[in-house]
């Protein structure tokens, strides 16, 4: 098969863990014969600097045309300025919103090799392998009114949280098909106690649960569901929340792997079925890391895990996408870390090293 790809290496260390991603593909091509034809373009700072804007008709046109795109990391000191008419960030929201990239899954597993590199007891971290899925397009993030204004009695900002039922029931529906390919059991994270948007959530999430006969569905609140995320995260299989929850409980969750520099994630414009090849959007859910970047320091691992993400949602090459996810876990098993993973009795590498090995055992 021939696919197309559009690739958006972005600032920092975006280009550097893009390049590991990329020779990860180029040994599964030579494997499998499938041949992926590479679409460079500009997103984030890069893309303002080059262009003025953070990302371009003629990109977004671009991706349109792929099966899929691979994106690095956005953003940096350098753009950094409140007032600045343009942020990298716009890019990635621009990219989101125009390719309809409404289900973002960010899977949280936790290597048994590096139970002693996070910040929690092992005992409590142990077996923790969990998806969160998070709404995209949606939300704080995008509704309107959104502005800052003028009142006589100072200033005053609105962001607006609002949820049709259609993009609910499509968001939940994710969930619940990845809940039945898993344990059955879909957490849905909402705040009904206060928000109607989070009531009309729950109303939702329960009437497409009627589909699911096999799914147990349970509801939790937001501020429980942060709790437990440290107190038991074993209990989670997949959770399902909109947009600023999913933001939020992401970036904790993510804490349980130890390193930001592990963990992968998918954006998709379409709910994941087995045998449906879904457009798809893949990055590293780590930033730019501008102090890292040019040093051949940074983990490439969350980078080639979103291309084995990208094989298994967007091109239907599963086979392929496991063999990559067994590549990290040797290479990890043979004690190779980079720096934030790195601890005593290890063997330190850098990105390329960790590429290199990663696809020599593919
Ligand atoms: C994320 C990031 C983005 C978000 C930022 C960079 C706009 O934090 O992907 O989680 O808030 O969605
Ligand atoms: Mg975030």
């Amino acid at each position: 098969m021939q696919f197309k790809l559009a690739v958006l290496p972005g600032d920092g260390i975006g280009p550097e863990v893009t390049a590991e991603g990329l020779k990860v593909l180029q040994v599964i091509s030579g494997r499998s014969g499938h041949r992926f034809d590479l679409n460079e373009g500009l997103i984030g700072g890069i893309s303002i600097d080059k262009t003025g804007s953070a990302f371009t008709d003629g990109t977004m046109k671009m991706c349109r045309h792929c099966d899929a795109v691979l994106l690095g990391a956005v953003g940096g000191p350098k753009w950094d300025d409140p007032q600045a008419k343009v942020h990298p960030e716009d890019g990635l929201l621009a990219l989101r919103k125009g390719l309809g990239l409404f289900a973002n899954l960010r899977p949280v597993k936790v290597f048994p090799m590096l139970v002693d590199s996070t910040n929690l007891k092992p005992e409590v971290i142990r077996g923790v392998d969990f998806i969160f899925v998070r709404e995209l397009t949606g939300g704080l993030y995008f509704a309107r009114p959104k502005r800052q204004y003028q009142t006589s009695r100072g200033r005053r900002a609105t962001d607006t949280m609002t949820y049709s039922e259609q993009e609910i029931r499509r968001i939940v529906r994710v969930g619940f098909e990845l809940a039945r390919t898993r344990h059955q059991k879909l957490v849905s994270v909402d705040k009904a106690n206060v928000l109607q948007s989070s009531r009309l959530w729950r109303q939702v999430a329960t009437e497409v649960a009627e589909d699911y006969p096999e799914v147990n569905l349970e509801h939790m609140l937001v501020d429980a569901c942060a709790m437990r995320l440290i107190q038991n995260p074993a209990y989670f299989n997949v959770l399902v929340t909109e947009n600023m929850f999913g933001d939020i409980l992401t970036d904790e969750a993510s804490m349980l792997a130890g390193s930001m520099g592990m963990l992968p994630s998918a954006s998709l414009a379409g709910v994941p079925q087995e045998g449906v090849n879904v457009f798809g959007m893949y990055e590293p859910i780590h930033g730019s890391a501008p102090r890292r970047a040019g040093l051949n320091m940074a983990n490439p691992i969350a980078t080639i895990l979103s291309v084995a993400m990208m094989l298994r949602y967007s091109l239907g090459l599963i086979a392929e996408a496991q063999i990559i996810e067994n590549a990290v876990d040797a290479v990890l098993q043979e004690g190779y870390r980079t720096y934030d993973i790195m601890s005593e009795g290890k063997t330190k590498v850098g990105a390329k090293e960790m590429g290199d090995l990663i696809a020599g055992k593919v």
